[in-house]
């Protein structure tokens, strides 16, 4: 039978491969890494879409470090990155949003250069709801130079210093997006072939169309995010007003906003006085895909990039999106929060 499209297929591995000849001194232990991230992102995904079965569903009983109820993906997320990369000599340690320290290469395997930090299920609270959930992952070089074990001086890193970052959404279809400082490329798995296949090359941020935050808590927001959140609506001066969309999935959130164009914001609130998102394992990966597709992210003060965490778990108030949104919330903020 004729082949009915003249379109290249790229797979994911073809992209990881074609992506590191841009590197020369590349030795394929960063690709390595990013092609055992598309598996565990098969894995997980096969998972999730069977999320409605008994045996998977509902909640471990268990309350994580976040002092959230600890749901069985989450769980089964958490393990198969482990699994996957325990052993292979690419990294010194992993980090993950469900651990409460850091995690140590076990000591029967060599230990590498980077480091992998993971969320691995964002949005869990959303899985009981059939609604789009997702595992997001940045990669360090390592700080420390010998050969030993990772530390937390090798985990708590800027954003400004992530190798290549990526996130899974699991939605109505499964999408893997990544960057190594090279652009954003999103691949779409083909479910009958198990493949991921290049769908959105080089993502760039279009024209902005949706505000997201979660306006339930608005009592709770400073004079300046409320003021901020009501132009966008089209008050406070502005002639134009954006459409409002909120799924409580921050990855599914910020792949719309991605594809859509808008901005994203989990401010500081009255109870949580430094915002709810995790900084290393949320907010410094999502950061850096949205700036390398031309966007900005900001704590409300200052660039997340430049910002050097002190703590695994520590959180930090976000905004994410296109620039010239992200730079109007630092105005207000600036200007009605002193
Ligand atoms: P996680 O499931 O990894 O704990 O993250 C949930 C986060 C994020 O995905 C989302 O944007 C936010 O929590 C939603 O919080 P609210 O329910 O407070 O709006
Ligand atoms: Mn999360
Ligand atoms: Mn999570």
């Amino acid at each position: 039978m004729p082949l009915r499209t003249n379109k290249r297929i790229v797979t994911i591995e073809r992209h990881i491969l074609d992506e590191q000849a841009a590197f020369p001194d590349a030795t394929g232990t960063l690709t390595a890494i990013l092609y055992d991230m598309a598996v565990a992102a098969k894995l997980i995904s096969s998972h999730t879409t069977r999320a409605g079965l008994a045996d998977i569903i509902g909640a471990t009983g268990e309350v994580n470090v976040q002092g959230e109820e600890v749901q069985l993906l989450d769980e089964y997320a958490h393990r198969i990155i482990f699994q996957l990369n325990d052993h292979t000599g690419r990294l010194c340690v992993m980090g993950s949003e469900e651990e409460k320290e850091i995690i140590p290469i076990p000591s029967k395997y060599t230990c590498g250069k980077y480091v992998l930090l993971f969320d691995p299920l964002d949005g869990s609270s959303n899985i009981d709801f059939n609604v789009s959930v997702g595992t997001i992952f940045s990669i360090f070089r390592r700080k420390t130079e010998f050969d030993g074990p990772g530390t937390l001086e090798d985990v708590l890193q800027k954003g400004s210093d992530i190798v290549a970052a990526g996130y899974i959404v699991y939605g109505s279809s499964t999408m893997m997006v990544y960057s190594t400082g090279n652009g954003v490329h999103g691949f779409t798995l083909d479910p009958s072939i198990g493949e991921f296949l290049l769908s959105h090359p080089n993502i760039r941020l279009p024209e902005a169309r949706f505000y997201s935050a979660n306006q339930g808590y608005q009592s709770r927001w400073s004079d300046g995010v409320q003021r901020y959140t009501r132009w966008l609506r089209g008050e406070e001066g502005n002639t134009q007003s954006l459409s409002l969309r909120y799924i409580g999935s921050m990855i599914a959130d910020i792949h719309r906003n991605l594809l859509g164009g808008g901005v994203f914001y989990y401010p500081a609130d009255t109870k949580s006085p430094n915002g709810k998102l995790r900084m290393l394992f949320e907010a410094q990966p999502m950061s850096f895909i949205i700036e390398q597709a031309g966007g900005y992210a900001s704590t409300g003060r200052q660039p997340i990039r430049d910002i050097q965490p002190t703590q695994l778990h520590q959180r930090t108030p976000l905004y994410v999106g296109n620039r010239e949104l992200v730079e109007k919330a630092e105005e207000f903020i600036a200007k009605y929060d002193g």
